[in-house]
Order: structure tokens, then C-alpha cells, then sequence
């Protein structure tokens, strides 16, 4: 299977997942858009969903999907989205697309985070990818400059403003051996509004694209 075929295969399997007459948290990306395109054919079974980008939003509604405001909604019990990578323990590097903020949001309200990837997106440490922050911009040299002394190589994603109006570090050159840790410490710093770590609220189910097929891989028996 190609790469988007994998990833067209996840979406149509996360689609078991959606619970009936209850919101669904939706992420971004181009895996999360492919599951967007499986939601609009049984969008009749879901109350609607909650998304964690405007350009998410703005995909469901063009679907017909019902959108409701985070705010309004108390309970979300599945949230599907992609990440750019993942272990086998369910500790996710995300925020390429830049919606990390939000994402971590909608699956910090979620009761399951079911993560859907390609098999690249696979590996045994995280850091090859480079580690998005969202940063104030004000505080975007301050925090760089905290980044390096962690051994990061932080670049300014230049001409880049998320949802929220603030920037994005991409920070190359970590190996994370331990997520939870590095995810608490850098959200310590002064001006840090989200890491790209998932680790503290990794997934609890991971849908992998394979040659062979969709492999379920459930990291809490790992
Ligand atoms: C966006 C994300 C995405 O989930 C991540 O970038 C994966 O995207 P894709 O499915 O296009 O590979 O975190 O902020």
C-alpha cells in the first residue's frame, strides 16, 4: 500500500470507533481530513463534532458536519486524529500542520484518543521529527534560548501564525527518551503555550497503515 492508501485505511477503520448520538473530537492534518471524508457518510449516527482547527471546522462544515464550540459540549468520548510520530507506548510528537494547541485541548476533554498514522510514523524515540512550540511572540528569543540549553536546535517557523495568533518553534536535534519529563519541562518555560509532546495524554489506541493491512496497536499492553 502507498502511504495514502495507509493512511485512507486508518480513516475508514477509526470510523468503528465513533460512538452514536455523541460528539466526536476531530483533529488535523491529512490523515484526520481523510477521516473527515469517512465522518460525512454516517455523519446522521454523531450529535457533531468538535474540531481542533479552523481548517478542520472549516472541512466538516463543507461536509454538512454539525460543529459545536468546545464550550458547549461536556463530554467528548472518542477524539481521532494523526500525529507525525508515535511510539508503541502511545507518546506522540504532533503540531506540524500547527494545531497543536488546540489539539491538545480537544484530547485532553477526550475519554479516548485514537491516534491514526502511515507507517512512517512509527518509531522507537522520539525527536527525528522536529518538536513543535507554540510560542507568545513576544517570548519567541527567550524561549529558543531556553530550547538550546536542553540541547534543542529551535527554528522560527517563519510566516507562520497559529489559530491562536502566536508562533511556532520547530526544535531538531532531541532525542526524547523520556516524553513525560521533557513535555513537563518545556511547558514550564515563561511564554510556552503548548509543546508538541503527547505524552502525559499520549493515545490509547493506535491505528497503523501497514503493507499488510491496518495493525491495532494498544499501548497499554506494551
Ligand atoms: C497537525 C498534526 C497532525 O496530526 C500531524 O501533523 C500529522 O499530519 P498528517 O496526517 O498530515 O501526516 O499534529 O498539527
Amino acid at each position: 500500500m502507498t502511504q495514502d492508501e495507509q493512511k485512507r485505511a486508518v480513516a475508514r477503520e477509526a470510523i468503528k470507533h465513533v460512538v452514536n448520538d455523541a460528539w466526536i473530537g476531530v483533529g488535523s492534518g491529512s490523515t484526520a481530513n481523510l477521516f473527515i471524508d469517512e465522518l460525512a457518510k454516517i455523519k446522521g449516527r454523531i450529535k457533531g463534532a468538535v474540531a481542533s482547527s479552523v481548517k478542520t471546522a472549516d472541512r466538516l462544515k463543507t461536509h454538512g458536519i454539525y460543529v459545536e464550540d468546545l464550550n458547549n459540549v461536556d463530554d467528548v468520548p472518542v477524539y481521532i486524529d494523526g500525529a507525525d510520530e508515535v511510539t508503541e507506548h502511545g507518546a506522540m510528537i504532533k503540531g506540524g500542520g500547527g494545531a497543536l494547541t488546540r489539539e491538545k485541548i480537544v484530547a485532553a476533554v477526550a475519554r479516548k484518543f485514537v491516534c491514526i498514522v502511515d507507517q512512517s510514523k512509527l518509531v522507537d524515540v522520539l525527536g527525528n521529527f522536529p518538536l513543535p512550540v507554540e510560542v507568545i511572540p513576544l517570548a519567541r528569543s527567550y524561549v529558543a534560548r531556553e530550547l538550546v540549553k536542553l540541547g534543542g536546535h529551535p527554528a522560527w517557523r517563519m510566516g507562520f501564525t497559529t489559530d491562536n495568533g502566536n508562533v511556532v518553534l520547530d526544535v531538531s536535534g532531541l532525542s526524547i527518551v523520556d516524553p513525560v519529563a521533557l513535555e513537563s519541562t518545556i511547558n514550564q518555560i515563561a511564554g510556552v503555550i503548548t509543546v508538541g509532546l503527547f505524552a502525559r495524554r499520549g493515545a490509547d489506541i493506535i491505528l497503523l497503515g501497514t503493507d499488510a493491512g491496518v495493525r491495532v496497536i494498544d499501548p497499554r499492553k506494551r
